[in-house]
């Protein structure tokens, strides 16, 4: 078998066999395929699509180009979660120790940023000391000791999409729906949880720009994870404007704090309750939403759900000072304010031009070994819904590198579009697919 054939066949449109795609995930991984190939063929699968049966094999590929976790170690029905990526998106930061609190081992492989959207695991990283490259052992006994472990992919997991993720972060071949599924589902098998809920976003900041692509991959991925024996939902929500009001990787941090305090947005507190919800009812820890919804509130309430993150951050080596005063992350040098020049209410705001800005700023990769200023980005000032006046701010900038300023600036302009009308926001949660329902 030669790649440049294969590459050819997916360039024309045919599906690859089984086969074929076993010899390039295993060339690929194990260095004989280049970047150059890996890259054409992922252009030419981004163009052509691949059917069912061959993101099937693109999964299991993947799944089989390292090991599985065995999380027999930990007590209790195992959850995970995993977003298909947005902007402002800091959801896993406030709930896996939202839902540890409540009493489900929380086993959770977070990735870094990927193309416009940001990653759990580089957000992290802006803690002092917080180490997420684990140890298998690590990760198993972290759950055991405090009830939750974040931790990346280790390169034994799944490190085919390892590769593959990076290359695709700057190649311009994210937003497919068979490499979404196969990412996505080789990490969650192997990773080892029972259950797991995922949530797939659609709109301006997805990279699933309609509700008919989001739910199609939102059923692909619900019949992969079942049919590899795990308990599956599957929730489509809402990512026509960024979660909460902060985006880069410490502003994150710090509004995942606040909700984790009852001071966070309203969207943001209201994913974290809709989805944890979920993952304790696959835990078999309640067994109806509105009571594990309640118990959420409450560890929220008494600060249990804090505790619960600081022990995390602890094991994990990093400063747990911060999570109290989140003044010691590091602050960018400068801000800019971005000022408005219509007056109205606003209509929608371009999330995937928001995270845009947010790269120009320094908050994301430019290629494999861009480094990440994790102080720089962007805090919204007005979200959709709300009024606004000529020669009003509706963001702030935060950066270091002012190179690409007013690019940023004209983007955040750009993502804005304001009305004369009243405008009510539209709903975050659109639909929950379980394998009952497809
Ligand atoms: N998250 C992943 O893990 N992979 C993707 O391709 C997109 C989002």
């Amino acid at each position: 078998m030669r790649i440049s054939d294969i590459i050819l066949k997916k360039r024309k449109g045919y599906s690859l066999s089984k086969e074929e795609i076993e010899f390039f995930i295993d060339g690929y991984t194990n260095g004989s395929i280049p970047d150059y190939q890996a890259s054409a063929l992922l252009m030419a699968i981004f163009f052509r699509g691949m059917d069912r049966e061959e993101t099937l094999s693109l999964t299991m590929a993947m799944v089989n180009s390292g090991n599985r976790i065995d999380l027999s170690g930990i007590k209790g029905i195992k959850v995970d979660k995993h977003s298909t990526g947005g902007v402002g998106d800091k959801i896993s930061i406030c709930l896996g120790p939202m839902v540890a609190a409540a009493g489900a081992p929380v086993a959770k492989m977070s990735g870094r940023g990927l193309g416009h959207t940001g990653g759990t695991i580089d957000k992290l990283e802006s803690i002092n000391g917080m180490r997420l490259n684990l140890t298998q052992e690590e990760f198993i006994n972290n759950v055991n000791e405090v009830g939750i472990s974040i931790a990346s992919q280790t390169g034994k997991i799944a490190p085919a999409d390892k590769k593959i993720y990076a290359l695709r972060d700057v190649t311009a071949t994210v937003d497919n729906l068979s490499l979404i599924a196969a990412s996505v589902m080789s990490k969650k098998i192997a990773s080892g949880a029972d259950g797991v809920v995922l949530d797939v976003k659609m709109g301006s900041g997805a990279f699933m720009k309609t509700i008919d692509d989001a739910t199609e991959l939102a059923k692909e991925m619900v019949s992969i994870g079942e049919g590899a024996g795990k308990h599956m939902v599957a929730l489509v929500t809402n990512m026509d404007e960024p979660l909460g009001y902060n985006i880069g990787n410490s502003l994150e941090v710090i509004e995942a704090i606040d909700v984790l305090n009852g001071k966070g947005p309203e969207d943001v507190l209201e994913l974290s309750l809709e989805i944890g919800s979920y993952m304790l009812l696959l835990s078999k820890k309640f067994n109806s939403l509105s009571e594990a919804r309640e118990k959420l509130l409450s560890v929220i309430e008494n600060k249990q759900a804090l505790l619960k993150f600081k022990e995390m951050v602890k094991i994990q080596g990093g400063d747990p000072e911060f999570i109290d005063n989140p003044e010691l992350f590091k602050k960018a040098k400068n801000t800019l304010k971005v000022i408005s020049s219509n007056t109205g209410y606003i209509k929608h705001i371009d999330s995937e031009e928001i995270g845009r800005a947010a790269l120009l700023l320094g908050a994301g990769r430019e290629n494999k070994d861009s480094i990440i200023d994790m102080s720089a980005g962007v805090k919204l000032i007005k979200k959709v819904g709300n009024f606004v006046s000529e020669g009003e701010a509706i963001a702030l900038l935060y950066y270091n590198d002012s190179g690409n300023i007013e690019e940023a600036r004209e983007k955040i302009l750009s993502a804005y579009t304001v009305t004369e009308k009243k405008v009510t926001p539209s709903k975050l949660i659109l639909d929950v697919i379980t394998k009952d329902n497809m």
